[in-house]
């Protein structure tokens, strides 16, 4: 069993760089709050503080679904979301018993499946077909760098308008790609219709929309040479996506604006999950300096996968000089070895604390919460169950 206990910060509890503490419970309580979006840099554990906190949300009541975005296969499978067809789907072995209808539903991204739907919901059957066959379009919807990103907003939307239909959900929970850049999310929509919007595009459909007179020479002479370079059937594909796809601008524009607005509303969360890295704080400190500038929502900082403090309280020091004086004692064995690797531990447990410290004194108002590493991955729901204890601050028990 775990019990609830005050916040704490280790040995910087009291210090004036101690940052308030997140309350996970209150945040998933709080029958305003219809969106939370984990976001931070690759591997730090989006998904699986997205899941978790799904699955607690749900035991406390909540009706939720969680977006995930390439969860790790095992817990694809505990969740059930192993086939990628963009449907959220109950999840087994959630206890909802007595919360008076609590639920949980997960899905993965499936991001081509979802740039098909927006075309086809958009343009007319032909086109929507022209579009969907032309190669470029293909390639664009699979492999473009920054499309994934823009589809998780677009599922956000689509789930946060069937949730409103519907009533099936009352909270989305939103995991978020595992982008170079923790931002990569934000700028998406407008990068990738920037990119449709661009000088060359632009310059491409000239000839394919205009009268053949207003083609200038300059036009003229650049599409001859790209057919050089590219082969005539190459530039007449690409003309032709992107005259089809001129007319969804609008369309992309507006529901890029309609997200962005969502994300700024007050029934949106964001947490930032970090790891107690350099890096990670630094790509945590940007994105809390970003989320503030767009008013963005900001509810507070994840530190995942923190060493442990063991119990006992032995400082480095005093199991370096402990190690050190069995070794002049003649045992250089085992005791003395795992005293240096105590000495290891505690010194990385200040290093981290350091770090967290300097992120809390350049950010005092962010509201902190430390997650410890679990010796093992998390892949199943217990373990899930286990991560959102954790998140509220529940004391753990070793496993
Ligand atoms: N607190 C934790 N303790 C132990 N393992 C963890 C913890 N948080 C995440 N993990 C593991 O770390 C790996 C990466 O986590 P994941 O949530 O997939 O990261 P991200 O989504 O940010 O890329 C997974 O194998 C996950 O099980
Ligand atoms: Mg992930």
């Amino acid at each position: 069993m775990t019990t609830r206990t005050p916040p704490r910060v280790g040995h910087l509890a009291g210090r004036p760089e101690q940052a308030p503490a997140l309350d996970v419970d209150a945040l998933l309580d709080d029958p305003q709050r219809r969106i939370i979006v984990c976001c931070g840099s690759g591997g730090v554990g989006k998904t699986t503080t997205s899941a978790a906190l799904a699955l607690r949300a749900a035991e406390r009541g909540r009706k939720v679904v969680v977006l995930t975005i390439d969860p790790a296969r095992r817990l694809a499978q505990s969740l059930g979301i192993e086939r990628l067809d963009n449907t959220p789907r109950p999840v087994a072995g959630v206890s909802t018993d007595g919360t008076g209808g609590g639920s949980l539903d997960a899905m993965m991204l499936d991001m081509k499946r979802t740039f098909d739907e927006v075309v086809l919901s958009q343009a007319s059957p032909e086109r929507a077909q022209a579009i969907l066959n032309n190669p470029f379009y293909v390639t664009l919807s699979s492999s473009f760098s920054g499309t994934q990103e823009y589809m998780a907003m677009e599922k956000l939307g689509q789930l946060h308008q069937d949730a409103l239909r519907t009533g099936r959900w009352d909270l989305i929970i939103v995991d978020t790609p595992p982008a170079r850049n923790a931002l990569d999310f934000l700028d998406a929509p407008e990068r990738l219709s920037g990119f449709l919007d661009g000088r060359f595009i632009r310059l491409l459909l000239v000839p394919a929309k205009g009268p053949a007179r207003m083609m200038t020479a300059g036009v003229g002479v650049v599409t001859n040479t790209m057919a050089r370079i590219v082969g005539a059937q190459v530039l007449k594909d690409l003309q032709m996506f992107v005259q089809a796809f001129d007319t969804l601008f609008g369309g992309f524009r507006q529901r890029a604006t309609k997200t962005y607005q969502l994300l700024q509303d007050s029934e949106t969360a964001f947490l930032v999950v970090a790891a107690p890295e350099p890096d990670a704080l630094r790509e945590a400190a940007y994105f809390v300096e970003r989320l503030d500038a767009d008013r963005m929502p900001l509810a507070g900082l994840v530190v995942n996968r923190a060493s442990a403090v063991p119990a006992g309280g032995l400082s480095a020091e005093e199991a370096e000089v402990a190690a050190g004086r069995l070794e002049q004692s003649g045992d250089s064995g085992l005791t003395s070895g795992l005293l240096r690797l105590h000495a290891d531990r505690m010194r990385m447990i200040v290093r981290e604390s350091r770090l967290r410290q300097r992120f809390t004194a350049a950010h005092p108002h962010v509201r902190t919460r430390v997650v410890p590493a679990l010796s093992t991955d998390v892949h199943d729901i217990e373990g899930l169950r286990r991560i959102g204890g954790l998140l509220a601050g529940e004391v753990d028990v070793p496993a």
